[in-house]
C-alpha cells in the first residue's frame, strides 16, 4: 500500500500561510521534525523535557520553514533572485531553496565567521558567496543596500514570509503534543525564530487550538548577549558561530515576545554550550551543532538556580545539526589510535577503552 507522504510545511499548514492557489510552492518537504522525549536530561533534573530536532530539515536547521515560503513568494512576485546576511544556515538554506527553484542566489558572510560545513553546502548550490571582513551586524547591513542595488528579494528574517513559515515548529509542537508545553527554550540571534515562535503559538491560542501560552526562553552566548545585556555588542565573540551576532534584527519582537510571554533572555557560557552538547551527543543520541545546544545549557542553568518550576514540560528547540560544525567537536577529541590490522591489537584497543571480552 503506497503511503501519503508529508508535502512540506506549506501543504500542511496552506490555510494559517499568506499562500494563495497561484503561489508556486518551492519545498523540499522541510518540516515534520522529530519532537524526541529526553532519555536522560529530564530524569536528572525531574521534568519533563523534550527535543524539536530542528536538525532533521532537508539542509540541517530550522531555517528551511521560513525559506520554503519565502522563496516560493519571491517566485511569485518574479524576483530576479534572493540574498541574504548569514552565520552559515540561513546561507545555506537559501542557497539549497533558491537552487529548487531555479534562481539566482547571493549571500553575504563576516569571512571566518561561518562554519566549513555551511559555506560547502552554499557553495555546492551554487550561490554567490562575499566575505566580508566583518561582522555578521555589518554584512546585515551591506545585504540590505545590495538587496536594493541589484533588485534582489532579502530573505533574511526581516522578510515576513520568513517568519510566516517559521511559526511553523510552534505548530507542529502543539499538533505533536495536543497543547502547548509549559515553556520553550532556543538559541537567540538574529532573534527572527523566537519571534516567530510567539506569533505561532498566538496564531494558535486565538483559534482555540491550544488553551494557554508557553514562557520562551531564549538562550544567547555570553560574549554574544545583546539581548541580556541590553546594548548592542560591537564585536560579539563565542564558539557557537551561528548566534555571533551583537545587534539583531528583530530586537524589539523579541523582547516583546519573551516579555509577553512571561519568559526571559538568559546568557550561557560557551563551557556550557559544550557540555550541553556533549550531554545531548553522549546521552541523548542527538548530534546538535554548539548554538543549538544553548538552549538546553540555559535550561540546565535555570534548573541549577532554582527557576525552573516542578511538574513542567518543557521542549528545547534543537536548531541545527552538528555535523556543520564538525570543527567545534573534532577540535576537542583526540583522534582515534591507528592499530596494526590484527585482531591482538584491535581486542587491546577495544579493552583499553574498558570493554571486558566474553566470559572475561
Ligand atoms: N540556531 C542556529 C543553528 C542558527 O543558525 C541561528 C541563526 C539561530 C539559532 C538563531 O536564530 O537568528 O532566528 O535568532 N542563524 C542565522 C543564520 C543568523 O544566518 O544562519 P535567530
Amino acid at each position: 500500500m503506497r503511503r501519503e507522504h508529508w508535502r512540506g510545511i506549506i501543504e500542511a499548514y496552506r490555510h494559517l500561510l499568506p499562500i494563495d492557489p497561484q503561489t508556486p510552492v518551492i519545498t523540499l518537504f522541510e518540516g515534520n521534525t522529530p519532537l524526541v522525549a529526553s532519555r536522560t536530561v529530564g530524569s536528572r533534573i525531574k521534568r519533563d523535557v523534550w527535543f524539536k530536532v530542528e536538525g532533521a530539515n532537508p539542509t540541517g536547521s530550522f531555517k528551511d520553514r521560513g525559506m520554503t515560503v519565502a522563496v516560493s513568494r519571491a517566485m511569485q512576485a518574479s524576483s530576479r533572485g534572493v540574498i541574504c546576511a548569514s552565520t552559515g544556515n540561513t546561507a545555506a538554506s537559501a542557497s539549497a531553496y533558491a537552487a529548487r527553484a531555479g534562481l539566482p542566489c547571493v549571500v553575504i558572510v563576516p569571512a571566518g565567521g561561518v562554519a566549513a560545513g555551511k559555506l560547502v553546502q552554499t557553495l555546492a548550490h551554487g550561490a554567490t558567496v562575499v566575505a566580508v571582513d566583518g561582522t555578521f551586524d555589518q554584512a546585515g547591513a551591506l545585504t540590505r543596500k545590495a538587496a536594493v542595488q541589484f533588485d534582489l528579494t532579502s530573505v533574511n528574517s526581516i522578510n515576513p514570509d520568513r517568519i510566516h513559515g517559521q511559526q511553523t515548529v510552534a505548530w507542529e509542537i502543539c499538533d505533536t503534543m495536543g497543547e502547548a508545553p509549559d515553556l520553550v527554550a532556543l538559541p537567540v540571534g538574529n532573534a527572527g525564530n523566537i519571534t516567530a515562535l510567539w506569533q505561532g503559538f498566538q496564531a494558535y491560542h486565538g483559534r482555540d487550538v491550544i488553551h494557554r501560552l508557553p514562557r520562551l526562553i531564549g538562550m544567547q552566548a555570553a560574549g554574544a548577549a545583546p539581548l541580556v545585556e541590553g546594548r548592542v555588542i560591537p564585536e560579539p565573540r563565542t564558539l557557537a558561530s551561528a548566534i555571533r551576532i551583537g545587534n539583531p534584527a528583530s530586537w524589539q519582537k523579541a523582547v516583546d515576545a519573551a516579555k509577553a510571554s512571561g519568559g526571559v533572555f538568559h546568557a550561557v557560557d560557551d563551557s556550557e554550550i559544550l557540555e550541553a552538547q556533549r550531554l545531548l551527543a553522549e546521552e541523548e543520541g542527538v548530534f546538535a551543532e554548539p548554538a543549538s545546544a544553548a538552549g538546553l545549557a540555559g535550561v540546565m542553568r535555570l534548573w541549577a538556580m532554582n527557576r525552573l518550576p516542578p511538574g513542567e514540560t518543557v521542549v528545547v528547540v534543537l536548531t541545527g545539526h552538528g555535523l556543520k560544525d564538525a570543527d567545534a567537536w573534532s577540535a576537542r577529541l583526540p583522534l582515534p589510535a591507528r592499530v596494526p590490522p590484527t585482531s591482538e591489537a584491535v581486542a587491546a584497543a577495544i579493552e583499553q577503552a574498558g570493554h571486558s571480552e566474553r566470559g572475561r
